[in-house]
Parts: C-alpha cells; structure tokens; sequence
C-alpha cells in the first residue's frame, strides 16, 4: 500500500485489523480509528495544534501517581465518567440511582456498627439515616454503607497533610430491620483539582471547577447489586453545573436543622444481583 492519500487512508489503516484474532479488540480499534480520523477530517489540525494535543495528554499522564489520576479526572469533566456510568448501571425503576466513583476513594476505611460516629468532637455534624432495601422491598440487614467525603475545607483526608487519614470515612452496617444511622459533617461544595493540565483546561474553557456538596456512598448487601452513588444537598449554588455532571434529582436532599446540628434522611434501594 503505497501513495496513500486523505480519500483512502482510513481504509487502509482499518484493513490492518484483518490479521487481529480478538474480536472486541478488533471492534475497539475499528471504532477508535474511524473516529479518530473523523475527528482530524472535521477540525484540520494545524501541526502546532495536534503537538499542543500531544503535550497535554503527555502532562496529563505525567501528572498521575499511585494518588492522583488526572485521567480519571479528565474523563470525569468531559462528562465520560457518567456516560460510563449510565450505560453500565442501568437500574430498574426504584434502585437507588449511581453517579461517578471519582477519584477519591479509598479501599479499607474503619468498619462501624449502625449509629456510628464519623467526626467525634466535630461539629455541627448531620445525622444521615434511613433504610437499605431491596428493589422487592426487603429490609436489607448488615447492609455495609461505605461513606467517605470532604472536610469542610473542601478536602478529602489524602489531599490534606493535616487530617487524619480516613477522616470522615467508614463502613456503616445497618440493622436487623435495615435502618441505618451515622453522623459526619454537613458536605461543601468544593473544586475538583485544578493544579495540573485538566484544570488549565477547564480555565482556558471558562468553565468552573466546582462539584455542589455531596456525600459519598457504596451500598452493598450479600445476594444485591452494590450502588456507588452520593446524596447531594438541596440548594446547593453547583447543582445545575456540576463540574463532573453527576447530579440526578432523585440524589438530592433537604437538610433540616436539628437544634445545633443537621439532619437528613435517605433510603437505599438495591436490585437483586442476576
Ligand atoms: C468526587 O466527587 O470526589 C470527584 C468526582 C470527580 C472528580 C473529582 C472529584
Ligand atoms: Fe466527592
């Protein structure tokens, strides 16, 4: 294959493929040069601009360590993560709904009994309770709600020298009857890093870094599909504009005061695993 020119180029890089003898890596690689090349066909890179290209993914991958995956949050703010996530966890109707896992979590928080404190002499503290069931309405015992979110200063506990780690994470189990009860921090809103290329492009695109306050949850209960969501709080200024798009109304609560404190109640909902 010689003298190849923009009219048959495509082809003949697609007709390499013949020789590949796994079939999804072939349909991936199919996909991803047909877009591709569409891609350059619409936008005509000049060679600065495709080098410019380069050097960000470049940056973005030497941005990553064993703590900070700046793909991952690449993926997120391009809304990638939750297309991901809408066609993986597509739910029945009354599941509790999934949004994106971001980059935070941490396998291996403390195991608590139902009732448990996550910020012990912190405050003011909300208390988060409500049931965990199955989509068939069975009360789910020793569900184990894995919850993590951010300090008031709008960090996770591996982002802060400061903070202990674990801070504000833990494994809830809830009760023979299913109820479950914790008590943390009311959650801020908080900016998605923005010290490396992902958030320079978030600058250059005048888009706001923020996520509207939230608490992290991964539910999960022998016999039911785990649900890896977060409760986000009604009235938040980022709601509509989540810098990572994973807000859905049925995710959203209303945070009543209870004296000094907060309180919010939210139910779980799990379907039965295939
Ligand atoms: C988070 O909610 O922890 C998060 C999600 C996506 C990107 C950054 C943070
Ligand atoms: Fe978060």
């Amino acid at each position: 294959m010689r003298n190849l020119t923009e009219a048959n180029l495509t082809d003949a890089v697609l007709a390499r493929l013949s020789e590949c003898d796994d079939p999804r890596l072939k349909q991936v690689m199919q996909s991803l040069i047909k877009h591709l090349h569409a891609f350059v066909r619409e936008i005509e890179p000049t060679p600065q601009e495709w080098m410019a290209g380069i050097q960000f993914l470049t940056a973005t991958g030497q941005k990553c360590d064993a703590v900070r995956q700046e793909y991952i949050l690449l993926s997120d703010t391009l809304g990638v993560s939750m297309l991901m996530d809408a066609i993986n966890n597509r739910k029945p109707a009354g599941a509790t709904e999934s949004s994106v896992l971001g980059p935070f979590y941490v396998e291996g928080a403390p195991e608590h009994d139902n009732g448990a404190d996550l910020a012990p002499g912190e405050g003011p503290g909300v208390t988060v309770s409500g049931t965990v069931r199955g989509t068939d309405g069975k009360p789910l015992a020793n569900a184990v709600l894995d919850v993590w979110q951010t300090a008031p200063n709008g960090l996770y506990h591996m982002q802060d020298q400061q903070a202990e780690e674990f801070h504000l994470c833990g494994k809830v189990h809830s009760a023979a009857d299913g109820s479950y009860s914790l008590r943390t921090l009311k959650p801020v809103s908080y900016a998605v890093p923005i010290d490396g290329p992902v958030g320079s492009l978030l600058t250059k695109l005048g888009r706001h870094p923020y996520r509207p306050a939230h608490i992290h949850f991964i539910v999960s209960a022998p016999g039911y599909k785990p649900v890896v969501t977060q409760v986000y709080t009604e009235g938040d200024d980022y709601l509509e504009s989540d810098a990572v798009f994973g807000v859905k109304n049925s995710l959203v609560v209303d945070y009543q005061r209870d004296g000094d404190e907060w309180k919010v109640s939210y139910d779980f909902v799990l379907e039965p695993a295939a």
